[in-house]
């Protein structure tokens, strides 16, 4: 039997942290904790305290008042038991420019206990880097050290992604792709993912939470809408209905989706479409609006002040 306890045990939780350097304090009594399974987002404007958390969680800087608990260990008191189950980009990963992608991997495999050539393979293939994990790095574009970057991260199966502003200077398709492997990942590999950024556009296609943190404070934890393993992007609504084509069929401008059909419409064409469906034939089980994105819902808690 399983412990019900332990399923729901949170992979990481961090409890009134605070840091604070000299007389500023950086992040202030910060709470949170990061369910298993998920890919968490921790949204928050330039100078919110998203990185300074993040170092505080990989223990590269220490924690003024508070702890950081990872799988139940302490990051102050059982430093070594929680940092292996930690895999993390913090600044931007070292790497041997004149040795290949594979080279690298290699070395780092060297320092990890129980890295095989079979994991490192298994790594290069999740994060899309088959093809070119046998060139020189120097000659890798931003997007591909990235990813080695995570492969190196994912080495050692560690329970926790941890990835400060990864989309940073990747172009759309590379930012898709990240979303893709980080998803893949999530149900293949049962990998939690914590992910920074400043972006609320990419947070809401990218995951199924997010903590948004602002002046070094929690202000909030929302849970993105789901269907199934697909989020609807903010500020659309989603018909349930029995036969998804011909919904679409009916509804210009709509998007096939598991289940049902989205689509972005005002309050009474969501009226109107509902009728033209059941009028065409098409059972209408549910309709699912979001009326408003997480960015309105942002700004209004964050008082207008913007973001990024
Ligand atoms: N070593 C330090 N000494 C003093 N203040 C610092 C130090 N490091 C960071 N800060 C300040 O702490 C605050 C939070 O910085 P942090 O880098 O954590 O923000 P961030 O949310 O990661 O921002 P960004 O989106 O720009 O990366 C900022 O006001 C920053 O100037
Ligand atoms: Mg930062």
């Amino acid at each position: 039997m399983p412990n019900p306890a332990e399923a729901v045990m949170p992979v990481a939780s961090l409890k009134g942290v605070t840091k604070k350097i000299g007389s500023k304090t950086l992040v202030s009594d910060l709470t949170l904790d990061i369910p298993p399974g998920q890919i968490f987002g921790f949204l928050g404007p330039n100078g919110a305290g998203k990185t300074t958390t993040i170092r505080m969680m990989v223990g590269l800087i220490s924690i003024s008042r508070g702890d950081i608990m990872i799988c139940g260990h302490s990051i102050k008191d059982h430093y070594e038991e929680a940092i292996a189950q930690v895999g993390a980009i913090v600044e931007n990963p070292e790497m041997y420019k004149f040795l290949t992608g594979y080279q690298n991997l290699r070395q780092y495999a060297r320092m990890v206990p129980g890295v095989t050539k079979a994991r490192i393979q298994e790594v290069v293939e999740l994060v899309g880097l088959s093809q070119r994990i046998h060139d020189k790095v120097k000659s890798y574009s931003l997007g591909m050290r990235q990813r080695l970057g995570v492969a190196q991260a994912l080495l050692h199966r560690p329970k926790l992604l941890i990835l400060d502003e990864p989309t940073n200077g990747l172009d759309p398709q590379g930012i898709r792709e990240l979303r893709d492997y980080l998803r893949q990942l999530c149900r293949t590999e049962g990998t939690t993912v914590f992910v920074s950024s400043h972006l609320l556009s990419e947070m809401e296609l990218m995951c199924d939470s997010v903590a948004i943190i602002q002046n070094g404070r929690l202000i909030d934890v929302k849970q993105l809408k789901a269907v199934g393993d697909m989020i609807i992007p903010a500020g659309e609504t989603f018909f349930e209905v029995d036969n998804p084509e011909a919904a679409l069929a009916l509804i210009a401008g709509g998007l096939m989706k598991e289940g049902g059909v989205a689509v972005q419409a005002s309050r009474e064409e969501i009226a109107e479409l509902n009728a033209k469906l059941v009028g065409g034939g098409v059972k209408v089980y549910s309709i699912k609006a979001l009326s408003r994105s997480l960015e309105d819902q942002f700004l209004e808690i964050t008082g207008g002040e913007g973001i990024g």
